[in-house]
C-alpha cells in the first residue's frame, strides 16, 4: 500500500555566520551544506497494517512524510501511495489518504469546525451514507459536536487536533499518516483518538502510518515498525521483533531488609549469575540484567530464590524505551537490521 523504493530528500542550507559580516559572507559566498533528511530509504507497508515510524528528533520522519503524501518531491527515488506517485498524481492520492500533522493545521483557520466538513466533503465527494456514519462516530468518540461553531483559530490545542483527525479521516481513506497526532492531548484524549485509529483499521482496513515520541501511542497503535536514524532505515520488521530485538532481560525483586546489605547481595548475583549485572534501584530493590542467550528468566528467579529471602519479584516487559534508547544512541553503520529490511 506504501512504498518507498530508494526514497532520498537532500536539503542544501546555506551556511551562516553570526553578525553582519556573516550575513555579508554568506551572501557572497553561497556556502552550503546537505543535509540529508532522507537518505536512500526503501520500504514496504502492506495495506492494513499499522506502522510506526520511529526516530530521534530530526531523523527524517515529516521529511518522509511529506514525501509520501505529495507535499514534497524526492531528490532521488521512488514513493507510491495505493499504486499512485504521491508527488505526480498528487489529488488521486489525496482521494485515497488521510494527514495529520499534530504541529500544523490542515483545516480553514477562520471557518467553523462543522463547515470545513461541508468543505471537505464535496472536495472529496464523500457519499451521504460515509458522512453521516463518519460524523455520527466521531461524535461519538471524539465529542464533535461540542466544537461545530467554533472557528479554528478560536480551538484549544486538543480540541483543533479532534477537529483535526475527524477531518482526517472523513472520507474513508484506504491510508493515513499521522505526524505526532495526539501532540498536546491530556490522557483521556490520547486514549480516545487510539480507540478510534484502531476502530477504522479494525472495521475498513486502513493502513496506518504514525510518527509519534509518545511510547503509548506506538505500543497502543502499532503492530509493525520501522526504524529511522539520520535519514536512514535501521530497523523493520513486527513491534514484537523490536522488542525482542534487545539481548539482555531484567528481573527487579526486594528481599527482607536488614538480611543482607545492598553491595553483599550485589557480589553474591554476579558470583551466581556470571555475565548478569546488579544494581540496587529504590529502598530495597535490586535489579538484575542478565544477557538471554545465557540465562532464562526460571534460572535467574531460582537463584534469586534461594540465595535471598525475597518479599517480591517482578519482571518488566522488555519495555519499548529501553529499545528506543539503544537504537537512537547507536552508529546507523553498526546498527544491524531486524527483519525484512532492503
Ligand atoms: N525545508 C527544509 N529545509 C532544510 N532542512 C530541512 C527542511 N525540512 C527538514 N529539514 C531538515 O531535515 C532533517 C529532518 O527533519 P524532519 O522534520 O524530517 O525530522 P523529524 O524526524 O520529523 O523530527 P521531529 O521528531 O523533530 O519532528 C532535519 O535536520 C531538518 O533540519
Ligand atoms: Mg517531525
Amino acid at each position: 500500500m506504501i512504498v518507498a523504493d530508494h526514497l532520498s530528500k537532500h536539503f542544501k542550507r546555506f551556511r551562516r555566520d553570526p553578525g553582519l559580516r556573516g550575513s555579508l559572507r554568506t551572501l557572497l559566498t553561497r556556502d552550503h551544506e546537505l543535509i540529508r533528511a532522507v537518505d536512500d530509504v526503501s520500504f514496504e507497508v502492506p495495506a492494513g497494517a499499522k506502522v510506526a515510524y520511529i526516530g530521534a528528533n530530526g531523523a527524517g520522519k515529516s521529511t518522509t512524510i511529506k514525501l509520501l503524501t505529495g507535499i514534497m518531491r524526492p531528490t532521488t527515488g521512488l514513493a507510491r501511495v495505493a499504486g499512485f506517485d504521491p508527488h505526480t498524481q498528487r489529488t488521486t492520492v489525496a482521494r485515497r489518504i488521510g494527514v495529520v500533522f499534530g504541529q500544523r493545521s490542515q483545516l480553514w483557520w477562520d471557518l467553523p469546525v462543522l463547515d470545513s466538513f461541508r468543505i471537505l466533503r464535496h472536495l472529496y465527494e464523500v457519499p451521504p451514507e460515509v458522512y453521516h456514519r463518519n460524523m455520527a462516530l466521531f461524535r461519538d468518540r471524539l465529542d464533535l459536536d461540542a466544537l461545530g461553531a467554533t472557528p479554528v483559530r478560536q480551538l484549544s490545542l486538543g480540541q483543533r487536533m479532534r477537529a483535526e483527525i475527524a477531518a482526517c479521516l472523513l472520507h474513508d481513506p484506504a491510508v493515513v499518516f499521522l505526524d505526532e497526532p495526539t501532540i498536546g492531548l491530556d490522557l483521556m484524549l490520547k486514549q480516545a483518538v487510539r480507540d478510534l485509529i484502531n476502530h477504522v483499521n479494525a472495521e475498513l482496513g486502513t493502513t496506518v502510518m504514525l510518527t509519534s515520541h509518545d511510547i503509548g501511542d506506538i505500543t497502543g497503535i502499532c503492530d509493525q515498525a520501522l526504524v529511522v536514524d539520520r535519514g536512514i532505515v535501521v530497523h523493520q520488521g513486527t513491534m514484537r521483533e523490536l522488542l525482542h530485538s534487545v539481548d539482555t532481560r531484567a528481573v527487579i525483586f526486594e528481599y527482607v531488609p536488614g538480611t543482607a546489605s545492598e553491595a553483599e547481595v550485589v557480589g553474591r548475583i554476579e558470583a551466581g549469575l556470571p555475565e548478569a549485572t546488579a544494581t540496587p534501584t529504590e529502598a530495597g530493590r535490586i535489579r538484575v540484567v542478565y544477557p538471554v542467550r545465557r540465562w532464562s528468566a526460571r534460572q535467574v528467579i531460582s537463584f534469586l530464590l534461594d540465595t535471598f529471602e525475597l518479599t517480591d519479584v517482578l519482571i518488566p516487559d522488555a519495555d519499548l524505551e529501553t529499545v528506543l534508547r539503544r537504537i537512537y544512541g547507536s552508529d546507523p553503520a553498526q546498527a544491524a537490521p531486524v527483519g525484512g529490511a532492503r
